[in-house]
């Protein structure tokens, strides 16, 4: 992509975004890249290493836990623990901020839009913030789970498992109705550092694309979405690409180039 389309295509995105209070970002594990951790596919990523159907999938957690969690969760779980939020996450949460992002739905279980300012962030594929027992299904923050024993035990007997959603699990309900609310809505969907492979995630820019919206890609790489459903792609890293788009939303403010209408 030359620099003149590239340029032309954020200045087009921040005059998309000052003009709206309904707009919606859809983050991947490219949007975490930055800040150290890895992702399922492609360079680096996990999956490339591991069959996904035989240490993520329920199925093989409910019958050999330990496994699971020495093959997957220990190492994700300490990547994770030293991670800081990037300058992707933290250019979402000032476009919340300044009212014109409604929500982020993120594939991501780091927590790092939450510790970067977002305030309405679906977890879309859960979180490894919490641990959930197999048995009684209470929940416990995963820093006061006693890790020393793996697999880790509730008080109950029964096994901790992280409060994400393994592959043959469903996406909780309430995530899938919220999702699918703010998509007949939304009329921009910033869909940023995601592969678009795995369903129903994947689902989310078309259903923004039926309702009317802008649906505009940054990734360095193009995806199935890319001139199918996309308007779009701004080829780039998520923190490079929202830097520059919040620089040119911040000229845009300054000339008073925003609506100033209530949320
Ligand atoms: N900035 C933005 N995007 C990037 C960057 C970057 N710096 N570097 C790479 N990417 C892009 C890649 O080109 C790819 O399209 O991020 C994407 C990462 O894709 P995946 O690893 O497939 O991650 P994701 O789409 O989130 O996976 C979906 O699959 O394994 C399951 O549950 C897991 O939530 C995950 C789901």
């Amino acid at each position: 992509m030359r620099d003149g389309d590239r340029d032309v295509l954020i200045q087009r995105t921040a005059e998309a975004l000052v003009q709206t209070r309904r707009a919606v970002a859809l983050t991947g594990a490219g949007v975490s890249i930055e800040s150290g951790i890895p992702p399922f596919r492609g360079p680096g990523g996990l999956w490339e290493t591991m069959d996904p159907m035989e240490v993520a999938h329920i199925d093989v957690f409910r019958r050999d836990p330990e496994k699971v969690w020495k093959l997957l969760i220990e190492g994700m779980q300490a990547v994770l623990s030293v991670a800081r939020p990037n300058a992707g996450h933290t250019g979402l949460a000032r476009l919340e901020q300044w009212g014109y992002l409604r929500s982020v739905i993120t594939q991501n279980v780091d927590g790092l839009h939450q510790a970067a300012g977002s305030r309405d962030v679906i977890e879309f594929h859960g979180t490894f913030a919490w641990q959930r027992c197999q048995d009684c299904e209470s929940r416990c923050a995963t820093g006061k789970v006693d890790l020393s024993r793996i697999p880790p035990r509730c008080a109950c007997g029964g096994i901790y498992r992280p409060d994400c959603v393994f592959f043959g699990e469903m996406i909780p309900p309430q995530h899938l109705a919220r999702a699918q609310r703010l998509m007949a809505r939304c009329d921009v969907l910033l869909v940023v550092g995601t592969s678009a492979t795995v369903h129903p995630a994947a689902m989310i820019p078309l259903l923004a694309k039926d309702a009317g919206a802008r649906v505009i890609e940054i990734n360095p790489e193009p995806t199935p979405l890319t001139g199918r459903v996309s308007d779009y792609l701004i080829q780039g890293g998520a923190g490079a690409v929202l830097n520059d788009i919040l620089g040119c939303v911040e000229e845009l403010r300054g000339l008073g180039g925003h609506i100033d209408t209530p949320r």
